[in-house]
């Protein structure tokens, strides 16, 4: 007898591209991602369960720092392929019952989507069957406000996420936008930022002799100050 050959398309969206369309149930209503979002930045992030510990130790941590993302214009949307049920369960229980970490009392307020039938997550590339066929990985998508996706970083099941991490991507980005420059390793706020590289030899020239303003480690490797306040005023809604 023939073997049907059923293929799952797992599909990987990438950086630069239009982030994927869907509309879907969540904890807080229907969305239509990401046209609803349209003028924000957006935290897209899939997570492996409800009712796990990795990931109950998350939803504190970004429900705890949701109001910090809002202030530099970026919404939370959360996801896994358990059902509204499950979600909602969940974190009714994260805010009676749970206290980690000098956290509790923690409403949950942003989105989470239910995709129990996987759409979403195959859309976007948050199943990895090497890691688990009937779990999402813990992906998290960076979201511009054109509705570009301007970063991806994956996890394993295991490994629970850096918080300050995701905003220092969310602030860097969101500079580099503002003020046409690039941020070296380790970037925080407040560190000199890398100014594009000279498209010319005058310019190349004019950059290793100039002694103030900016800083050149060789004629492709300049850096300059900027002040942290003026990327928050720049930044903060
Ligand atoms: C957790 O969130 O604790 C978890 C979820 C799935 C697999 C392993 C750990």
């Amino acid at each position: 007898m023939e073997e049907k050959n059923e293929q799952k398309s797992y599909s990987m969206p990438r950086i630069g591209e239009k982030a994927p369309e869907f509309k879907a149930v969540t904890t807080q209503g229907e969305i239509n991602f990401p046209s609803q979002y349209k003028g924000q930045w957006v935290i897209l992030f899939s997570h492996p369960a409800d009712f796990t510990p990795v990931c109950t130790s998350e939803f504190m941590t970004f429900a705890t720092l949701e109001k910090q993302f809002n202030e530099i214009n970026c919404q939370l949307v959360g996801l896994s392929v358990d059902g509204l049920y499950s979600h909602i369960a969940w974190l009714r229980t994260i805010k009676e019952k749970i206290e980690y970490k000098g956290m509790k009392d923690v409403e949950v307020k942003f989105p989470l989507i239910e995709d129990i039938t996987m759409e979403v997550a195959m859309k976007y590339g948050m199943m990895m069957p090497g890691e688990s066929n009937t779990k999402a990985v813990r992906a998290v998508f960076i979201i511009d406000p054109k509705g570009i996706i301007r970063t991806i970083i994956y996890y394993p099941l295991s490994l629970g996420r850096n918080f300050d991490e995701l905003y220092r991507a969310v602030v860097a980005l969101q500079t580099a936008d503002e003020f046409s420059i690039a941020t070296p390793a380790d970037w925080r706020p407040g560190d000199d930022v890398i100014v594009p590289t000279a498209g010319s030899c005058g310019v190349a020239r004019e950059r290793m002799e100039s002694k103030d303003q900016m800083h050149c480690y060789d004629w492709f490797f300049c850096t300059k100050k900027l002040d942290k306040d003026l990327i928050f005023k720049k930044i903060k809604k």
